[in-house]
C-alpha cells in the first residue's frame, strides 16, 4: 500500500459522498440485490470509502449477518461510521495484508477499489484466505473497464495508472489465487467479476 494513495483518499473523504449520483447509488443497490447474498452472511466490503454499499449489504445480511468495512483511509471510515454506527465493524487496513482471520467471510465485495491495489495478485490471495470454502469474491464498478481506466487517466496524479486489468489478466490473477468459476461481465454500465473459493 502506498502512503500517497492513502493520503489521496483521506483528502478526498470530505467530499466523497458528493461524487455519487443517484443513478450510481441506484445501480449499486440493484447490483447487490442481484447477488442474492444470503441472510445471515458475513460480508467484507473492501475499500468501503464512506460506505456507499453499506446500507445495501446490511439489508441483504439482515440482523443475523455481519458487515465489516475495510479501508486504508481512516478519514473515509470516520464518515462511514458517522452514518452506520455500530451496525458495521470498521477496520483501517490494507487488503494486501488484512488484519482479519482466515475463512471468516462468506462474501468479499470490492466496489471501485481493485484498480487502486498496487499488488493485485496478493490482494486476490488475501481475499481467498479471508473467504470460507465455497465463499464468493465480487469485483465491481458502475461503469465498464474502459471508462474506469479513462477516468483514472483523466484524473491524473497518483491514480493515473490505476487500471482495471483486461479479462485475461483478471482471469489469471483470480485463478492463480485459487478461485474457480471466474465470470467477468464488462457491460456499458457495469463491470462485474465473480469467482468462488472451491468448497472443501
Ligand atoms: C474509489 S474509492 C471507492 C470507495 C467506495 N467503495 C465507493 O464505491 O464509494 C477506493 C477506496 O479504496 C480504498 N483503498 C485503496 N487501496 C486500498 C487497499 N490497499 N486496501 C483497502 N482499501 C484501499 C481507498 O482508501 C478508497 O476509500
Amino acid at each position: 500500500m502506498s502512503h500517497a494513495v492513502k493520503e489521496y483518499f483521506n483528502q478526498m473523504a470530505a467530499n466523497w459522498d458528493d461524487l455519487a449520483t443517484p443513478e450510481t447509488v441506484s445501480r449499486l443497490r440493484e447490483l447487490i440485490r442481484e447477488l442474492s447474498i444470503a441472510p445471515g452472511s458475513r460480508v467484507l466490503d473492501v475499500g468501503t470509502g464512506t460506505g456507499i454499499l453499506l446500507p445495501f449489504l446490511l439489508e441483504a445480511v439482515g440482523p443475523q449477518g455481519r458487515v465489516v468495512a475495510l479501508d486504508i483511509a481512516e478519514e473515509m471510515l470516520i464518515r462511514a461510521r458517522a452514518k452506520y454506527g455500530h451496525a458495521v465493524e470498521y477496520i483501517v487496513g490494507d487488503i494486501t495484508c488484512a488484519p482479519l482471520l482466515d475463512t471468516d467471510f462468506d462474501e468479499v465485495i470490492c466496489n471501485s477499489c481493485f484498480p487502486h491495489l498496487a499488488d493485485k495478485p496478493r490482494a486476490a490471495q488475501e481475499m481467498a484466505r479471508l473467504l470460507k470454502p465455497g465463499g464468493r469474491v465480487v469485483i465491481c464498478h458502475t461503469m465498464n473497464r474502459e471508462a474506469v481506466n479513462s477516468l483514472h487517466a483523466s484524473l491524473g496524479g497518483v491514480v493515473r495508472d490505476h487500471l482495471l486489468p483486461d479479462d485475461e489478466d483478471m482471469l489469471r490473477i483470480f485463478t492463480s489465487a485459487g478461485f474457480v468459476k471466474v465470470g467477468i461481465t464488462n457491460a456499458p454500465d457495469r463491470y462485474l467479476l465473480t469467482a468462488w473459493k472451491p468448497p472443501v
